[in-house]
């Protein structure tokens, strides 16, 4: 998206009719080009009314996205956690461009430990096991925080729990206290998903690991663009019942995830798991877990120190690391 368009949508953010000629006055842009960027828009997935003697307008207002007043919505510890934050009106993905910053190596090792990245839009969102994470423009939050863990990924196997810890506290402060954790890092409300974490690692098996920890929380999905989620989804505002202020969530949520991996460096998963375990939607229920080399019946037990799942099955307790685990339908 180039800066033309970016002008422009920040013009018709606030969901008001603007005329072709206004915004061609205020761009300093033909009435054409207006036109065309608009409809460029409007393949982008942007909602953009245009009504003959009126104008432009989008759908609905849109809350955009902006890096200051994130940082206003950050503590004080936040603020001092965070390096560097990046707010961008589309990227291919969060996840994707921070692990690229990684490779490229023009960031210092120091600059690692804390450097986030928002897009209002991903092409192509990733979500776990290889699945697109359906990322429409405006309504959401993606989110993606880069931080350099000393240790090595056998050690990492709670972040993505310790992360779903962060998120749960992000909900709870903006007054969403229902929410719950699907092993691993699935966040649920009524049965349906409303945020999905994906973590990616760059780095050494004996550390240190850059880890790329993902945030994708549905806050106001369109329907129309949400139609090719294969699962249930549900988005804050049917929750909330009220608009939610995505740069206060953004910032509520950047300094959650900052705070999280902090403590998980220092403690690893020990101060989030009384937190994990009193939100698991599937303590003590029936389910299959579902691994490359086949499925595995029984009944969830929690999960152990490490953040591994525990299922119980004819008397034994067994821990599994990795898998989809869902709900089992009787026979
Ligand atoms: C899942 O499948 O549950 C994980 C979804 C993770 C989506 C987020 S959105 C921000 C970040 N960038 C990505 O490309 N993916 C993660």
């Amino acid at each position: 998206m180039n800066e033309f368009t970016q002008t422009l949508l920040g013009l018709l953010a606030d969901g008001h009719f603007h005329s072709g000629t206004e915004l061609g006055e205020q761009t300093g842009r033909t009435r054409t080009a207006v036109w065309k960027a608009i409809q460029s828009l409007q393949s982008d997935g942007v909602d953009i009314y245009s009504v003959r003697g009126k104008g432009y307008r989008l759908a609905a207002a849109i809350e955009l996205l902006n890096c200051e007043t994130v940082i206003e919505n950050l503590t004080k510890a936040g603020r001092e956690r965070l390096q560097n934050l990046e707010v961008h009106y589309e990227l291919d993905s969060t996840n994707a461009h921070l692990l690229d910053i990684v490779k490229s190596g023009d960031v210092p090792n120091s600059a690692k430990k804390g450097y986030a990245c928002l897009a209002e839009r991903q092409t192509e969102g990733r979500g776990r096991r290889g699945r697109q994470w359906v990322s429409p423009f405006g309504g959401n939050i993606y989110c993606s925080l880069l931080w350099r863990f000393p240790m090595g990924a056998a050690q990492l196997g709670g972040l993505s729990l310790a992360m779903a810890v962060a998120v749960i506290r992000t909900l709870n402060e903006v007054g969403l206290k229902d929410a719950g954790v699907k092993w691993p890092n699935d966040i649920v409300v009524d049965g349906r998903k409303l945020a999905g974490i994906l973590l990616e690692l760059s780095g050494e098996t004996a550390g240190p690991c850059s880890v790329v920890m993902g945030v994708g929380l549905n806050v106001r999905a369109p329907h129309q663009e949400m139609t090719s989620v294969e699962q249930p989804w549900t988005d804050l505002e049917t929750h909330m019942g009220q608009l939610v202020a995505r740069n206060k969530l953004a910032g509520i949520l950047l300094g959650h995830l900052l705070s999280a991996a902090s403590a998980y460096e220092r403690d690893g998963l020990a101060p989030f798991l009384d937190e994990w375990q009193a939100r698991d939607v599937y303590l003590g229920r029936e389910v299959v877990l579902h691994q490359p080399q086949g499925r595995i019946h029984g009944t969830v037990r929690g999960v152990d120190d490490s953040g591994a799942l525990l299922l119980s099955k004819g008397g034994e307790v067994y821990r599994f690391h990795s898998g989809e685990v869902s709900v089992r339908l009787p026979d």
